[in-house]
């Protein structure tokens, strides 16, 4: 499938976007571990979330979903059942290691598998911490996917860990968290970068005994490991937001307000980064929910240039990356961006994929071991990209389209259902001239 998008009109409206990606698969695994039924409205509803709710149907979870209203019923950590079938994770990563660490806390046997995508993703980060603490499980070979995990005996309590992750990431952190519910003792994680902290402020709400102090957080095993039901809504995802707000920074006379955002200071980073190149960006109404700020964003065109992003923000906008590089090919002057080699173990290697497509549009790019420099300003010709199997790169490449010269097709557009499946009509309700060819 191909998405054309043809420049020169201007977006405008207002919109309330799904619920954030992270939050719903957190919210659908914990309240899976719950007492009782949970209830979580505005649930994503997409490719990747789906993985998680069926291979949480093949652990015995029974969950109802009606529109983005998603009911689970909770059975605790040992209410689970070993799966008879491999898991299958399509081409999450959140779901594989996020599973992961359940299986491990409730001993149960199981296989982690997904599509060709996923198996190439790293995974050895979670199977050696997990090794530490006592797991029973094994990776292929080269540390990927699929991973077996064999049964451990009933009562056995896995070890506290005491554990520096050698890299940022939200997933290893929640694997390792929800792994810990099942140990002996505290455990401690430290991180070299604070990556997204929605599992400790979920798993605190739900009565987990996690205490966080800058970039370590300790985690106390409840007895028995139960956590409280949950009924919530989830705030719209700032990582699909980003790609609204960068297309109408770039495409002239647009106005934008996108309503009831995730605006986790872990999350915003993108919009601190368009910011400092010259964005019209303002958050209404910032306030707490569930543990969670959310408000609105507020963003219309602007006359953007250059920026540098290092490490440290690169953490705060780790799947901002494809709509960022956008930004800057619009930017005037220079947009360098080092210290992300984490954008190699993406759903593609998004320094490689970002450069090659990005060029093919008549953009000035150079590739970095760990990162990339743009060199922005002039005219986009418009073309023929592709998505190289990655959603984000698609929806960022047909943002691109919209302020070009000549239309913009993106190939292999369908990925984009992973995570934002009504993005071509949101698109067009905003006024973009943008369809879908199958
Ligand atoms: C996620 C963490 C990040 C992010 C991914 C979702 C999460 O991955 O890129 O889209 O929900 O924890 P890493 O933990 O690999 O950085």
């Amino acid at each position: 499938m191909q998405i054309v998008i043809k420049p020169g009109r201007p977006l405008s409206g207002s919109l309330r976007l799904s619920g954030d990606k992270s939050l719903s698969h957190r919210a659908a695994l914990f309240a899976a571990l719950a007492d009782g039924e949970s209830v979580i409205d505005n649930f994503l509803v997409a490719g990747v979330t789906r993985a998680m709710l069926d291979a949480l149907s093949a652990c015995g979870v029974t969950w109802v979903l009606e529109g983005s209203l998603l009911s689970i019923q909770g059975s605790g950590l040992h209410g689970l059942e070993p799966p008879g079938i491999p898991l299958n994770c399509g081409n999450s990563a959140t779901t594989m290691r996020l599973l992961a660490g359940m299986l491990a806390a409730a001993g149960i046997p199981a296989i982690l598998d997904g599509s060709d995508g996923l198996r190439r993703r790293p995974m050895g980060r979670i199977v050696e911490p997990l090794r530490q603490m006592g797991v029973p499980i094994q990776a292929s070979q080269g540390g990927t996917a699929p991973l077996r995990l064999a049964a451990r005996s009933a009562g056995q309590l896995l070890t506290g860990l005491d554990y520096s992750l050698p890299v940022a990431s939200a997933q290893v952190k929640t694997c390792l968290l929800l792994a810990a519910l099942g140990a002996d003792r505290a455990s401690t994680l430290r991180e070299p970068e604070l990556s997204r902290d929605h599992s400790e402020r979920m798993l605190a709400a739900m009565g987990v005994d996690v205490r966080v102090e800058g970039t370590q957080v300790v985690l106390v095993p409840p007895q028995p490991a139960r956590l409280k039901a949950i009924q919530m809504a989830l705030p719209g995802d700032i990582s699909a937001a980003a790609f609204l707000v960068v297309a109408a920074l770039i495409t002239p006379g647009s106005e934008l307000e996108l309503e009831d955002v995730l605006l986790n200071p872990t999350r915003t980073g993108l919009l601190d980064a368009l910011r400092a190149m010259g964005a019209e960006i303002t958050l209404v109404d910032v306030h707490e929910e569930h543990g969670e700020p959310v408000g609105q964003i507020l963003v219309r065109s602007s006359t953007l240039h250059g920026t540098e992003i290092d490490g440290s923000m690169a953490v705060r906008m780790i799947d901002e990356f494809p709509a960022f590089a956008v930004a800057a090919a619009y930017a005037s002057g220079l947009t360098l961006v080092r210290g992300a080699s984490e954008l190699r173990h993406k759903e593609s290697d998004r320094i490689t994929a970002l450069c090659s497509e990005l060029r093919r549009l008549g953009i000035a790019v150079e590739e970095f071991p760990d990162g990339f420099a743009i060199h922005g300003g002039n005219p986009l010709s418009g073309g023929v990209v592709s998505s190289c199997g990655d959603h984000r790169l698609a929806m960022a490449l047909s943002v691109a389209g919209l302020a070009a010269e000549q239309e913009v097709l993106v190939e292999g557009a369908e990925i984009i259902a992973e995570s934002f499946p009504n993005f071509v009509d949101v698109m067009r309700s905003l006024g973009a001239d943008a369809s879908l060819v199958a």
